[in-house]
This record gives structure tokens, sequence and C-alpha cells, in this order.
């Protein structure tokens, strides 16, 4: 059965999740972000490819990253946007999220950029609204979140070019990761030969291996020699019952410290999307550190998300 996200000629219809999607899009839309990486730099910073059309940014969970990024892309590409504020929508009198979303496509939207604490929210969205219509997941639940493993791979392509010869550890809170879930597809995807998931038992789902990933719990062993650490936040609003003993003993054996940094490569590079809890999964020195391309990440994710978004609008 042919994906939810692609029309009947394979071309994106919807960004919905990164597994399934064939390599081309994938790359397609890596090229295309390099091509606006610039536009950033004008002294005007707009390109016309998406003037006169209206993208709703709807975040029914909080943001600060995804959303701003969204929100700068579609006006870097001169679109119209409105941010649902969803504390003072109509959502707190009952209404519906479909009645939510009709009532918003009878504005003439153009694009849903939908966050949504339910895993398949942005999915029953794309199947209900009309065919001029294009949504985007900005993460949902604990199942995807495309546009950061997009913007992760087009950051690791920017410093380390092939994908081919990489080993890449995934580190932390795997189990309520939808970052972890899209970098991992988006990883195997792109042709990396050595993908590892690094954490403690109680926060490794069941079948990375049958993915192709190396699993490891103990840290200092899975980081070695590899070249990009993808660090986790830990997700203790989705967690349910005691998962770890404490902050502390967490960041004694999964934290991100200089030490076990200088285990990876000596060009490693450090990534984690953000937000970070410094002093739980990573430490000040090595956030802020020489290898640590935490912010490049974000300033990425503009040039992803406007490539996303022009792609979908049909003008890429
Ligand atoms: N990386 C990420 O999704 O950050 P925000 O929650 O701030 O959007």
């Amino acid at each position: 059965m042919r994906h939810p996200q692609l029309n009947e000629h394979g071309e994106l219809r919807h960004l919905l999740t990164i597994e399934g999607l064939p390599r081309d899009i994938v790359t397609h839309i890596l090229d295309t972000a390099s091509s606006f990486l610039e536009v950033s730099d004008r002294a005007v910073k707009k390109v016309p490819l998406l003037r006169g059309k209206s993208v709703f940014n709807l975040f029914f969970e909080n943001s600060t990253r995804t959303r701003t990024t969204f929100e700068i892309a579609a006006t870097r590409l001169s679109a119209d946007v409105v941010n649902l504020d969803v504390r003072t929508s109509s959502t707190s009198k009952g209404e519906s999220l479909l009645d939510t979303i009709d009532n918003l496509a009878a504005m003439n939207a153009d694009m849903f950029v939908v966050r949504h604490a339910q895993s398949g929210a942005p999915y029953m969205i794309a199947q209900h609204v009309g065919p001029g219509l294009h949504v985007i997941n900005a993460g949902d639940g604990r199942h995807a979140h495309p546009t950061q493993g997009l913007l992760d791979m087009y950051t690791i392509r920017h410093f380390k070019k092939d994908f081919t010869q990489l080993r890449v550890a995934v580190v932390g809170d795997v189990l309520h990761s939808r970052v972890a879930r899209s970098d991992i597809h988006a990883l195997t995807t792109l042709g990396v030969p050595e993908v590892r998931a690094i954490g403690p038992l109680t926060l490794l789902p069941p079948g990375l291996e049958q993915m192709g990933l190396r699993v490891f719990t103990d840290m200092k062993e899975g980081l070695r020699d590899v070249d990009v650490i993808i660090m986790l936040r830990l997700q203790n609003e989705r967690m349910r019952g005691a998962l770890l003993p404490s902050s502390q003993e967490y960041f004694k054996h999964y934290g991100l410290t200089e030490e076990k940094l200088a285990l990876a490569k000596p060009d490693a590079i450090v990534m984690h999307p953000g937000p970070m809890n410094r002093g739980v999964e990573i430490e000040s020195a090595v956030a802020d550190g020489p290898q640590s391309v935490i912010l490049s990440q974000v300033t990425f994710g503009i040039a992803v998300r406007m490539a996303v978004m022009s792609i979908l609008g049909g003008t890429r």
C-alpha cells in the first residue's frame, strides 16, 4: 500500500515520518536545504517561493526551536504565517482536533505544521484534509520528528561529508524519543554502516538489534571510536513509573562528559536536539565545547524546513 505521505507519482504530499521515505527524496530535501542556506545571510532574508500561501503552525505541545524555525522558514519563503495559540483557542472549550482542522482549512490554509502529544495525530489530520493541503509532522508523541531527523542528517553531512564511512551513536532515552526514531531511520536510509544505541536497558526499546543497530548499556564501550554522538533528552514527561534511580545516577553512567567524549574519535561531533538538561545527559563543558555542533543544528533547521515547505508547495 502506498504511504499516505506520497502522492500517486511517488512525490512528497505530506511529511509525516522518515520511516519508508525513499532515499532520493531525503537527499533532495538535503540538497534543496543547501541551496537555501545563504538566504539567511542576505540583507533581505526572503525568497518569493511561497508568496500568497498560508502556513498554520498548530503546536498542541510546547516547543522553542521547531515552532520558531518553522515560522522563520515560512517567512523567509514569503508565506503568511498563523501561529495558533492552543492555550487560548477554542480547544479549551472542547472543540475536537478535526473540527479545529476543518475550521482552519475553511480559511484556505495551504500547510499545517502540527505538533501533538498523541502519536499519529498528524497522520489523522493528513488523511482528513482535502487534496490541496499539506501536513508536516513537527513531532508526534514518541513516534516521529521528521524535520529534526532531516536537520540532523544535514548537520552530519555538513561536518562529516560521507554517510557511508560513519559510526554514529544515539545515546540516552531512546525509548521515549521521536528524534531517535527519526534519526535511526534516516541514518539507515542514507547508508550509515554502524549505528549504535547506548542507554540503560529500561530506556532502550526492543527490536533495535533487528533494525541493524549495535546496542550498548556501557556508555564508555559504546562511544569508542564513534564519529558522531547524538545525545537525547530524558523525556520525563513521557515516562510511566520509575525507569531510573535518579538524575545524578543517570549522569554518572550516561551523561556525556569530557572524559567520556575522549573515547570517541578526536574529531567526533556532539549533537543534541534540545532542549538540553545540563548536568543530566550532558555537561556544560561538552555542550559548549569545541566539538559541539548543537547550535549549528538549530541554524540548519531553518534551511531544512524551508526545503520541506518549498518541496511540498511545488516550488522546488
Ligand atoms: N528539538 C526540538 O524539537 O525542540 P523544541 O521542542 O524546542 O521544538
